[in-house]
C-alpha cells in the first residue's frame, strides 16, 4: 500500500522527489450504526503507522523539510505529534527534537518518541508554552524545520483524511465530528473538503470542558482534562477553525471528562479502542443526538488516536475486571462465565 503522498500526489502538490513515507493513510471507515435517517461512520485514524492521524501531515512536512535542505525537525507536542515526528525523522535519518509539557504526556507516547530516537525535552508549563518557546527558537535556525500544524505542509497532508472520506462515501458526508486541540485537524479537513469536493459538511469541533477555548470564546490559561492530547488553551489555528464552523453552520461543543470516559467505554464495548481525546468526538456525537441535531445523511466521526496510546484511563477498568484465581478454580470460573455467555447469546 502506498502512502498519502503517492495516493494523492497532484492534490498535495509537493515537487517530485523521494517521499518519506511509512504507508500512512487509507484508514478504515467503519459503518458503526444507523440512527433514524443517519448513518454513523467512524474513521479509525489510530490505525496509522504511529497510531494517530498525525502521520498524514508528518509524511508531507518531513518530505518537504528534507527537500528544502533541513537537517533536523522540531515540534512541541502533547504526545502524538512527538511520536509521529520522531518516526518520520527516523525514516528520513535526521534528528527530531521534541518539546513536551512536563508530566503531561502519556508514558506510551513518550516511549514511542524515545524508541525512534528523538531528543526529548520537557519544559515547565503547558503545551501552549511549549509551542510558543519552539516557535521563537526556530526563527534563528534555518536548518531546523518546525513540523507542528502551523506548518502548512502538515495541514496539506492532513487534508487527505477528507479526500479519503469523499472517495469512500462517493460524496462528502452531511457532517463531520472531530476532537479539537490546537485546531489544525479541523482546519485541514475543512480545507480538504473544500478543495477536493467543493462542498463543506457541517463541521462539529469537540473540546474537553476544561480545555475549551473555542467553545468559551477566549483563551484558557490553565487547561485541564484527562484527555491529555487536547489539553490546549490557546489553539494556534483557531481563526481557520472558527471560519470552518461558521461557514458550515456547525458548532464547537464541550464534553466533560465523565462523558469522555463513558464514550471511550461505549466504543470499546463495540470493538473500537481509542484514546480519550478521540472518545471526546464520540461523546460530542452523542450530545448532538441528544439535542436532536443529527438531521440525517452520513455523519463521520474522526477517531484520531489509538487506545493503546494512553494506558492511564483504562487502569480503573483493569482493576475492576481482573480476578485472581488458583489454577484449581479455573473450571468453576469458566462455568460462571459460560453461564453469562449463554445468557447473552439467547
Ligand atoms: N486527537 C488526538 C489524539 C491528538 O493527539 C490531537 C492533537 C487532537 C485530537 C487534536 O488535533 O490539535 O489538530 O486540533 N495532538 C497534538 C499533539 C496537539 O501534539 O500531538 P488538533
Amino acid at each position: 500500500m502506498s502512502g498519502v503522498i503517492e495516493r494523492y500526489h497532484s492534490w498535495i502538490g509537493l515537487p517530485e522527489g523521494r517521499a518519506i513515507s511509512l504507508s500512512e493513510g487509507s484508514t478504515p471507515l467503519v459503518h458503526w450504526d444507523s440512527w433514524g435517517h443517519s448513518n454513523i461512520f467512524l474513521k479509525l485514524e489510530g490505525l496509522n503507522p504511529t497510531g494517530s492521524f498525525k502521520d498524514r501531515g508528518m509524511t508531507v512536512a518531513v518530505t518537504n523539510a528534507l527537500a528544502e535542505g533541513a537537517k533536523a525537525v522540531i515540534c512541541a507536542s502533547t504526545g502524538n505529534t512527538a511520536a509521529s515526528a520522531a518516526a518520520y525523522a527516523a525514516r528520513a535519518r535526521i534528528p527530531a527534537l521534541v518539546v513536551v509539557p512536563q508530566g503531561r504526556v502519556t508514558k506510551e507516547k513518550t516511549l514511542q518518541a524515545l524508541a525512534h530516537g528523538a531528543r526529548f525535552l520537557t519544559i515547565e508549563g503547558n503545551f501552549d508554552d511549549a509551542l510558543h518557546a519552539v516557535r521563537q527558537s526556530v526563527q534563528s535556525i534555518p536548518w531546523l524545520a518546525l513540523v507542528n500544524s502551523v506548518n502548512p505542509w502538515r495541514i496539506r497532508g492532513q487534508e487527505t483524511g477528507a479526500y479519503e472520506v469523499v472517495d469512500e462515501l462517493g460524496r462528502p458526508p452531511e457532517a463531520l465530528v472531530l476532537p479539537v486541540g490546537n485546531a489544525g485537524n479541523i482546519s485541514a479537513y475543512a480545507q480538504g473538503f473544500r478543495r477536493y469536493s467543493g462542498i463543506l459538511p457541517k463541521m462539529f469541533g469537540i473540546q474537553a470542558a476544561g480545555a475549551s477555548p473555542l467553545v468559551q470564546g477566549h483563551d484558557i490559561p490553565n487547561p485541564e482534562t484527562l484527555a491529555s492530547a487536547i489539553r490546549i488553551g490557546k489553539p494556534a489555528s483557531s481563526a481557520s477553525a472558527k471560519e470552518a464552523v461558521a461557514q458550515s453552520q456547525g458548532a464547537f461543543l464541550s464534553v466533560s471528562d465523565e462523558d469522555i470516559l463513558a464514550a471511550q467505554k461505549e466504543l470499546a464495548h463495540g470493538g473500537i479502542f481509542v484514546e480519550p481525546a478521540s472518545a471526546a468526538a464520540y461523546a460530542g456525537l452523542l450530545r448532538l443526538r441528544q439535542d436532536n441535531r443529527i438531521a440525517g445523511g452520513n455523519i463521520v466521526v474522526v477517531l484520531t488516536g489509538h487506545g493503546l496510546k494512553d494506558g492511564s484511563t483504562p487502569n480503573a477498568w483493569i482493576d475492576a475486571s481482573t480476578r485472581l484465581i488458583s489454577a484449581g478454580e479455573l473450571g468453576e470460573a469458566l462455568h460462571d462465565m459460560i453461564g453469562v455467555a449463554q445468557h447473552v447469546a439467547h
